[in-house]
């Protein structure tokens, strides 16, 4: 067993910024993070547009900021939250340059601002089409350099430490003590006991298959949560990406960041035509609920797999400069933007909903925070304003730190179970998770997507059913192995989006059930 002030599970913007908040300000104070893969893989590494902050204040104000925001999140952002999270960016950007973070400039020694799809005004900071990945490094580095941080790769959260495993005094009210994990080199299961735990687990775009976000991204921290007993919200808001690059093959897509569109570029129909005016005023800019939604129902018309962007009209030189990642993977395919259009389709991108968490990031359970994808403070309401996923993460990674810095956590006088895997065996047919896994990706593809019926709802749940009563039975008779849990976290966060679509009556920014009422 190990010990700690502090376990973070989770190493992305959120849980990496935390833990340096901390560790900076109490070197008396142990931080212990977890992740399951490489230090650095994450949702995180891959961001491409940037971080939304309002620095022009000649042109933009947080009053318009504030405004896009609540537009996008169509009537059901929190305002409170909303106003907290605009206000603190420039804060928050300024520790991050501190710590090293490099974004560009516009050559006239300010920040180069972008523009996104919803935003009113020029604001995204970014790091060429590479933001995310110069984040990551910015932090690790950070993290390494400080020696109250143990940075724990290739480690695998099971399952969070509650009332429900130990036998404490107090068993009314839902405490986390900590969390059970996986040595993913040794094999090895064991406990981190912590006074304070933090879900940093981010984002479930892989329980769709086609996706946006890395193979990391299967729901862990939500589901632990949710088998913890926490409140779990928002979840049929599942967020879109309207342009993932379209390949015949493969379920990861690679992403065509909206600032692509941001810097002119036009969507296509198979026929050629610039079919975005005609869906909405702001054209390629509408948020991405509204282009999404307006891709699919082309593809409907025509039965075409993919639309095009268009970015022939564009400055190639320009282009080349501030998305060398895009321009080159087109490349690679032979698609030469310069006079080809780049197919593109929509892929599950982000959710905006999660853990229900308060101004502080607590959940609603005792010592257990959640931050970043994972949680949700009700920022993004019914569809996230792009580039508000980043700036989300900073501002609650120092609410949650400040919150720390009032309150200390004490250490639990609890003996705390060894993992119990008596009776288990070392699975045979690895082809079953495998299986299950292709089936529930379909079904949530199929019939979870971007526009939801109450018919395939509810065939969605009868075929969960199956996989789920399948899933537990593998889970109980077998060793564990991480995509077996992933594969039982998967589901579990499938039977949220789904319960929650069915209990949504009206049609809301993200989510569209053709049985609804009009908004
Ligand atoms: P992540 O960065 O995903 O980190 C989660 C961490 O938890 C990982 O280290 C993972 O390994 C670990 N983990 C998960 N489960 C377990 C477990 N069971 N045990 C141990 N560790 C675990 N947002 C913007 O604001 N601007 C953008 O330009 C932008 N572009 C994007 C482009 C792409 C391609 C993608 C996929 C997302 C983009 N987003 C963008 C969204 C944004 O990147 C994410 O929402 C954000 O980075 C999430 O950060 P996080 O720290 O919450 O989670
Ligand atoms: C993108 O670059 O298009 C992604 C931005 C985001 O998800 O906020």
């Amino acid at each position: 067993m190990l010990e700690t002030h502090y376990l973070v599970i989770g190493s992305g913007i959120a849980g990496l910024t935390f833990s340096v908040k901390i560790a900076e300000t109490f070197p008396d104070r142990n931080v212990v993070i977890i992740t399951k893969d490489s230090e650095d893989e994450s949702n995180t590494k891959y961001a491409q547009g940037g971080m939304a902050v309002v620095l022009n204040k000649e042109e933009d104000s947080f009053k318009k900021h504030i405004e896009d925001t609540l537009i996008a999140g169509d009537g059901l952002c929190k305002q409170e939250v909303v106003k907290l999270v605009v206000k603190e960016g420039p804060k928050r950007l300024k520790e991050l340059i501190e710590w090293g973070a490099n974004f560009d400039d516009d050559g006239s020694g300010n920040l180069d601002l972008g523009k996104e799809g919803g935003h009113s005004e020029y604001r995204i900071v970014h790091h060429k089409d590479l933001t995310g990945a110069e984040i990551e490094r910015t932090l690790i580095k950070r993290v390494h350099q400080l020696p109250n941080i143990t940075l724990l790769p290739h480690h695998f959260a099971l399952d969070l430490v509650t009332n429900h495993h130990v036998k404490a005094e107090n068993t009314n009210e839902l405490t986390c003590y900590g969390a059970y994990v996986f040595n993913q080199k040794t094999g090895e299961i064991f406990t981190i006991k912590a006074n304070a735990t933090l879900l940093a687990s981010g984002g479930i775009g892989c329980v769709y298959g086609h996706t946006t976000n890395p193979v990391i991204a299967t729901g862990d921290g939500i589901a632990m949560a949710y088998r913890a007993k926490a409140r779990i919200k928002d979840m049929e808001f599942v967020q879109f990406h309207p342009t993932a690059l379209y390949q015949e093959k493969g379920e990861s897509a690679f992403l065509i960041s909206e600032a692509v569109r941001g810097f002119g570029a036009y969507l296509r129909n198979g026929k050629g035509y610039r079919f975005m005016p005609d869906y909405d005023e702001r054209a390629e800019l509408a948020s991405r609920d509204i282009v999404s939604q307006s891709i699919d129902a082309e593809l409907k018309k025509s039965g075409d797999n993919h639309v095009y962007l268009d970015c022939t009209h564009l400055d190639v030189e320009g282009f080349k400069k501030h998305f060398p990642t895009i321009y080159n993977k087109c490349l690679s395919l032979h698609i030469n933007i310069e006079k080809d259009w780049i197919p593109v389709v929509p892929a599950s991108h982000y959710l905006c909903g999660g853990i229900k968490v308060n101004k502080k990031g607590k959940t609603t359970i005792n010592n257990l925070f959640a931050c970043g994808e994972c949680s949700r403070t009700g920022l993004h309401g019914a569809n996230r304003l792009a580039s508000n996923s980043l700036l989300e993460a900073l501002v609650y990674a120092h609410n949650i730190y400040k919150h720390h810095t009032k309150k200390a956590y004490p250490t639990h006088q609890i003996k705390i179970p060894a993992w119990n895997d008596e009776g288990t065996v070392i699975p045979e047919e690895h082809v079953l998770i495998k299986h299950n896994l292709k089936s529930l990706q379909a079904l949530m593809r199929n019939y979870v997507g971007i526009v939801r019926s109450n018919k395939r709802l509810k065939r969605a749940i009868k075929h969960l059913d199956v996989i789920y009563n399948e899933v537990e039975d593998l889970y109980r008779e077998s060793k564990i192995t991480p995509s077996l849990c992933e594969l039982r976290n998967m589901v579990n966060v499938a039977h949220l989006i789904i319960t929650q679509s069915l209990e949504r009556k009206e049609n809301k920014g993200g989510y569209f059930n053709k049985d609804n009422v009009k908004k």
